[in-house]
């Protein structure tokens, strides 16, 4: 497994899954959720209806409809509280859920966000270096899993800089 690193707008990706930090109604919102429901088009809310909302730290699939990705994984990361309400355990929670969701689906790659660091305001050093760790612990010793290539999607300068300084 590769992971790689892309400045941009997720709901571009030619990949096979985009993860979604969505909240816990599953119906939309702003930020990334907001941008993947446009892209996507009114079939992804659709089914969101069906699903009946997610837990935080936890993680559900859809289609991706008008998006070039097949699969839309939603998942609900932590409102940032201080650090000392689990967020971290919760945060890394997002990345392992969403990964197993993703190879339950056969993907061969998965794009994610940076998951809480925006309107849930969880500090982007912190998110970074959970994001980072998740991944790579998942695959640890792994050879078995389709999933070929994990890509952490920027949409700031400062967030591209704290990825790679870990990997
Ligand atoms: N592509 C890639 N990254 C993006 C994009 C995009 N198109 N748009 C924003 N980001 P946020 P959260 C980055 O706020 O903090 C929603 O209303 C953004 O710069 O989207 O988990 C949900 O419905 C930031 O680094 O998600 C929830 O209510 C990161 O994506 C709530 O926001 C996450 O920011 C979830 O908050």
């Amino acid at each position: 497994m590769k992971i790689r690193i892309e400045t941009g707008d997720i709901t571009k990706l030619n990949v096979d899954a985009i993860v979604n930090a969505a909240n816990h109604s599953l119906l939309g919102g702003g930020g990334v959720d907001g941008a993947i429901h446009r892209a996507a088009g009114p079939g992804l809310l659709a089914e969101c209806r069906l699903l009946h909302g997610c837990e935080t730290g936890d993680a559900k699939t859809t289609a991706g409809y008008h998006l070039p990705a097949k699969y839309v994984i939603h998942t609900v990361g932590p409102v940032w509280g201080g650090g000392d309400c689990g967020e971290a355990v919760k945060l890394a929670s997002c990345y392992t859920r969403s990964l197993q969701e993703a190879e339950s689906k056969g993907c061969q790659s998965v794009a994610f966000p940076a998951i809480s660091t925006g309107v849930y305001g969880y500090p982007k050093d912190k998110a970074a270096s959970v994001a980072v760790s998740t991944v790579k612990a998942y695959f640890d010793g792994r050879q078995d899993s389709c999933i070929e290539e994990v890509i952490l999607v920027c949409f700031d300068e400062r967030t591209r800089a704290m990825y790679e300084k870990l990997i």
